[in-house]
């Protein structure tokens, strides 16, 4: 058995494939189907003259998803899906579907994620896959070849590492317990054992509103590095990010493009990343600091302006085909194109009006934000879209920040945390910094933060033992994952998703 990531290597040999029917058209003693075993798509063509009429009819009737065998000879045809085509001899049944709930028209999204299942199955879900594990390859190969240990964190906990407004209580032996929400405090111990660590596992967060960023489980890479400073913190982030980022693009060609990634802004994701402090990102939203000569409110103009054009353009065009259709001078093939031109193009005005309402919302965020607060998802975008490129956002006001998070000495009332966030509208990626050592500022924050001391005392314990400065940060995978790939929602970055409302399948 061949599989169909490795046709390459068999180009004009004939092979034998296992797989599932995802979708077939017919036409005049030819089946066309589009084939895939898992590892890939291509198309599979069953000619009559060739296979004769019982295997001619069978394939002309398999339900879409049936399971089946076929022996072929593979051509190599760049205008077919996946790049190859096999010239079917023979085919087997092996397990015939019954009537699939995904077909090849438009469904709605709440309709898909009910068969997420099966979902699974089709091209971009396969695709969005494939770059999560590669994702996760990239990271394991960051950290490792750098010399970090990876560790593994309790999910049970007694111990709000991130707050306690969004905690998912559980009952352990009639004591109260916690999913844990970051595996940090337990990877800040590791890294007094070991150095380098990092972990690598799923943390919960009861998120109690639908958002395209937040999941409710979702996998977090927690790095935690003894005797590293902010600074340090911020040149590994950079470089971590940049070399999975560059993984992806080296490796995940084909998954991008059936994606319909434009990767120009992943290419841009080159070191060193912008730097700034939480108060001069804030001047560059409230549009008092300019960045390449323009403020936040000036680009956020040419953004509206641009819009403008592009509904223009789409409106014409529109115009333009209804005004065809209705001259009566065309064929009917052609009313039928352009028809179904001036539905798609609709659509597109449907895209651009929520664009618009988008921009409205950026612009009346950026004008009514507020020094000290933290940053919404708009003031993200406002940020990213100044530079177009990643940007690590530290020293941040300490009230907006976790109990754990380091005082600046030299600049009294701000933490040494740093978030980096990604272009595009993206946001927030990583979350991290320098960890507060003074015991006893801690044991005030942890007062202050009104989280219970006796869950604490073993973190407490890590200032008493040979306290060193450290740091770590923590990137949420599906964020990543999201922004790679190009999603507007987090909920296709995991196989299968769990956020407010949704347990199955
Ligand atoms: O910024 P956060 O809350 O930081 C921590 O948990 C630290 N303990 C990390 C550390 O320093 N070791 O979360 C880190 C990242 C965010 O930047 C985001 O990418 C992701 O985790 N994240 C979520 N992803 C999906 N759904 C949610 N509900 C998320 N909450 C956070
Ligand atoms: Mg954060």
């Amino acid at each position: 058995m061949t599989r169909i990531q490795d046709l390459a290597a068999h180009v004009g040999q004939a092979v034998e494939l296992k797989g599932w029917n995802a979708q077939k058209r017919d036409s005049k003693g030819l089946v066309f189907m589009t084939f895939r075993d898992g590892t890939g798509f291509c198309q599979a063509v069953i000619n009559l003259e060739v296979v004769g009429e019982a295997s001619f009819e069978v394939a002309k009737r398999l339900p879409q998803e049936s399971s089946l065998a076929i022996k072929g000879t593979v051509i190599c045809d760049e205008k077919q899906v996946g790049g190859y085509e096999i010239q079917v001899t023979a085919l087997t049944v092996i397990a015939e579907a019954e009537d699939y709930p995904i077909t090849p028209k438009e469904h709605g999204v709440d309709f898909l994620m009910d068969n997420r299942h099966l979902w699974l199955r089709s091209r971009r879900q396969w695709a969005i896959m494939r770059v999560r594990n590669r994702i996760i390859f990239a990271i394991h190969e960051f950290f490792q070849g750098k010399g970090f240990v990876q560790m593994d964190a309790p999910i049970f906990t007694g111990n709000a590492c991130e707050g306690t407004t969004n905690l998912f209580e559980t009952d352990y032996y009639g004591e109260p317990a916690y999913l844990s929400q970051s595996g940090q405090l337990y990877g800040e111990a590791m890294a007094m054992a070991q150095g380098l660590i990092y972990t690598f596992g799923p943390t919960f967060r009861a998120e109690k509103s639908k958002t395209r960023r937040h999941l409710s489980e979702f996998w977090m890479i927690e790095p935690e590095m003894a005797f590293y400073d902010l600074k340090m913190d911020m040149d590994l982030i950079e470089q971590f990010v940049q070399s999975v980022v560059g993984a992806v693009l080296s490796s995940c060609a084909e998954e991008l493009k059936v994606l319909e990634r434009d990767t120009k802004f992943l290419e841009k994701v080159q070191l060193p990343f912008i730097r700034m402090k939480y108060e001069d990102a804030v001047s560059v939203i409230l549009g008092e600091k300019e960045v390449n000569g323009r403020t936040s409110f000036v680009m956020l103009d040419e953004e509206k302006a641009k819009l403008v054009d592009e509904q223009k353009a789409v409106e014409q065009d529109i115009a333009e085909r209804e005004a065809k259709i209705k001259s009566g001078e065309l064929k009917k093939g052609e009313i039928n194109f352009n028809q179904s031109k001036v539905d798609k193009l609709k659509g597109q005005l449907t895209d651009i009006a929520e664009r618009q309402q988008a921009v409205e919302q950026w612009i009346s965020s950026a004008k009514n934000f507020k020094r000290g607060d933290d940053f919404g998802g708009s003031d993200e975008t406002v940020l990213t879209k100044m530079f177009g490129q990643p940007v690590m956002v530290y020293n941040w006001p300490q009230a907006v920040k976790a109990f754990y998070m380091k005082e600046d000495e030299e600049d009294k009332g701000y933490a040494k945390g740093v978030d980096l966030l990604a272009p595009e509208g993206y946001g927030e990626v990583v979350g991290g910094g320098e960890r507060e050592t003074d015991i006893e500022r801690l044991k005030s924050k942890i007062i202050e933060h009104e989280l219970p001391m006796s869950a604490f005392e073993w973190y407490l314990d890590l200032r008493k033992f040979g306290n060193v400065p450290h740091s770590g940060f923590g990137l949420g995978l599906e964020r990543l994952v999201a922004w790679i790939c190009g999603l507007q929602h987090i909920r296709e970055t995991i196989p299968f998703p769990r956020s407010y409302g949704r347990l199955l399948p």
